[in-house]
C-alpha cells in the first residue's frame, strides 16, 4: 500500500512537467457524461450531456447547472448547506461520492447519482478546468 501510494506521488510529480497533455487525458474519464461549456454557449471541452456542465465548477455552488435535471436528492442536500466546490471537497467527492455526500449530509444512506471514483488526479483536473472558465 505505502509502495503505491509513493508511486502515486511519484507519477503526479512526473506529470508536473506536461501539464496540458495530461489534464487532457484525464478528461477522457469526465467527458462520457461532462462538457464544459461556456454560459454564452462556447463549447470548451465536449463531452456528454448525462452529467452536470463543470464550466466553472471552481467556487460554484454544489448543484447549481441550472440547466441539469437530474441531480440526486443527496447532492441537493448537500448543496442546502451552502458548500461551494472547491480543491479539497472535489479531491474528497472524486475519491468517493457516495462517502462525501454521506459525510456532507449526515445520512449513512446518501447515494451520488455519479458512479466514478478517481484514484488519483483529482487536483490537476480541478485546477484544470479552473483554467477553463473565466
Ligand atoms: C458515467 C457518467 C459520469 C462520469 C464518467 C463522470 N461523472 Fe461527474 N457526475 C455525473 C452525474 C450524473 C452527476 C450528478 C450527481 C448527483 O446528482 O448526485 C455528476 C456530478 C459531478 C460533479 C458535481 C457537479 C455539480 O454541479 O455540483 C462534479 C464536480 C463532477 N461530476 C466531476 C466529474 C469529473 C471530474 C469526472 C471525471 C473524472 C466525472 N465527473 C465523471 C456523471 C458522471
Amino acid at each position: 500500500m505505502l509502495g503505491l501510494r509513493a508511486w502515486g506521488l511519484g507519477l503526479g510529480l512526473a506529470v508536473l512537467s506536461t501539464p496540458v497533455l495530461a489534464d487532457e487525458s484525464r478528461w477522457r474519464d469526465c467527458r462520457t457524461c461532462h462538457a464544459v461549456e461556456s454560459p454564452s454557449g462556447d463549447v470548451i471541452a465536449r463531452g456528454g450531456r448525462s452529467g452536470p456542465n463543470l464550466y466553472g465548477i471552481a467556487n460554484r455552488p454544489l448543484a447549481a447547472d441550472s440547466g441539469f435535471r437530474f441531480y440526486s436528492d443527496d447532492l441537493r442536500a448537500a448543496a442546502a448547506t451552502g458548500a461551494r466546490w472547491n480543491e479539497s471537497n472535489f479531491v474528497a467527492y472524486m475519491s468517493g461520492p457516495d462517502e462525501f455526500l454521506r459525510a456532507m449530509t449526515g445520512n449513512p444512506n446518501a447515494e451520488s447519482g455519479m458512479h466514478v471514483a478517481l484514484r488519483s488526479g483529482a487536483r490537476e483536473l480541478f485546477q484544470w478546468l479552473d483554467s477553463l472558465s473565466d
